[in-house]
């Protein structure tokens, strides 16, 4: 019998598969592979067998999009959670969830580590052990990638070759793509140099704004506390209609993002993504806020949504922070319920109406007819005393200085 007992986070790509082998040879275990379907569109067909020859003794696919949009996506959603302002946390936001499934299948199991194929430089280590290890504070995490003594892709190639993994050998694709419903981020290649434009090949899921149709599209979205719940009229299951929005927006180049991005570990990135429906849903929610949120909590909120996305970026999300401003966002999201209409045109995606039954946008005071009610006199008195501090401050200095000539 093995004397380790190890669940791998499994993609099927190169890193991984020559993982599973080394793994096994170096840590004396049996391996059981596990990969989590977050609604990519990349087939998980044939993984499983591939997984076996790779030496797993088991292999778990599983699809998670539904509680990956229910629990994960829309929580940030209705936070306004963009990361550094732009970034709406596609790949970030999955990675608690995949954590949690490896460890429900390591106790399952009864394995006692578990390990994943992300690099040394990345965000994605920090975020999968230290989730991993908020959970399940006894299990063993394992970063081959980090330790082991492949230098190149070359030599990996070489090792599954004298070991009878199968590993694709395709013509090597020139970017890292990682990819879930909520979003791709596209890294590497040319894409380096922060002053070159993205090259058309370098996205999956949008076309140019070139390309876009000449004619505008215009599509409705209905919130149900904070959480989309119909598209264009028709109420729509959670997966379902972010997928179609993906559909729309992507034919309309909307979601194209491109930034210099601060990781966790201290280096500045070029980040290319695309995420069509998380760019209309954050900006119809936040919309939605503008007319049923006061003033005080939707200044508030934008504090707390930066955090929040911090806390998502930073790989925190088990964290007893990220749980108490949940409440703050769930206490927020009572009212935000109605309709948004946006109009999306060659990347662009442009509000042009709003509704909700909630609506905080009075009419009869924001009217400059007639019908208007805004007690004009009461202005007079609000900014005598509004701007009393200033007035005062000029009188004052005005009055020192007068003194400061006489002394002189
Ligand atoms: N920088 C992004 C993040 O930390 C995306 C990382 C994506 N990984 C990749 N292999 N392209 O969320």
């Amino acid at each position: 019998m093995a004397k380790n007992k190890i669940v791998v986070a499994y993609s099927g790509g190169l890193d991984t598969s020559v993982m599973v082998k080394w793994l096994k040879e170096n840590y004396d275990a049996e391996i059981i592979t596990f990969t989590g379907n977050l609604g990519q569109t990349k087939e998980l067909i044939g993984l499983e067998e591939k997984a076996l020859k790779s030496g797993a003794s088991k292999s778990y696919i599983e699809d998670l999009t539904k509680e990956f949009i229910d629990d994960y996506v829309f929580p940030a959603l209705r936070a306004g959670a963009m990361y550094e302002e732009t970034y709406p946390m596609a790949c970030s936001i999955g990675r608690p969830l995949l954590a949690k499934t490896l460890v429900d299948i390591a106790r399952k199991e009864g394995a006692n580590m578990v390990a994943h194929g992300c690099t040394g430089k990345g965000n994605d280590q920090v975020r999968f052990e230290v989730a991993v290890g908020a959970l399940a504070p006894d299990l063993e995490n394992l970063a081959p990638l980090r330790t082991w003594e492949f230098k190149s892709r070359e030599e990996e190639i070489d090792y599954a070759a004298k070991h009878n993994i199968p590993v694709l050998v395709t013509k090597e694709n020139p970017y890292s793509i990682d990819e879930n419903i909520w979003g791709t981020a596209i890294e590497c290649g040319v894409l380096e140099d922060p002053m070159v434009e993205p090259p058309a090949d370098a996205y999956q899921h949008t076309v140019s704004p070139e390309e876009a149709p000449d004619v505008a599209e215009y599509v409705t979205i209905d919130f149900e506390k904070g959480i989309p719940v119909a598209l264009n009229g028709v109420a729509m299951e959670s997966v379902a209609l972010v997928k179609e929005l993906n559909k729309i927006g992507g034919r309309n180049a909307i979601g194209r993002i491109d930034m210099i991005e601060n990781r966790l570990v201290g280096i500045k990135s070029r980040e290319v993504y695309e995420a069509p429906a998380g760019m209309i849903l954050h900006a119809a929610h936040k919309e939605l806020e503008r007319i049923t949120l006061d003033k005080a909590v939707a200044h508030y909120k934008t504090h707390i949504s930066q955090e929040y996305a911090n806390l998502i970026y930073n790989g925190l999300w088990f964290s007893p922070l990220r749980e108490a401003l949940q409440a703050f966002i769930d206490k927020t999201q009572e009212k935000v319920t109605g309709m948004v209409k946006m109009k999306l045109y060659k990347g662009n995606t442009i509000v042009s109406g709003r509704k909700s039954p909630y609506s905080l946008y009075d009419p009869e005071l924001a009217t400059y007819t007639a019908a208007d009610q805004f007690d004009h006199k009461a202005s007079e008195g609000f900014i005598k005393i509004y701007g009393l501090p200033y007035k005062t401050i000029n009188r004052v200095m005005q009055k020192a200085n007068a003194t400061k000539k006489d002394v002189a």
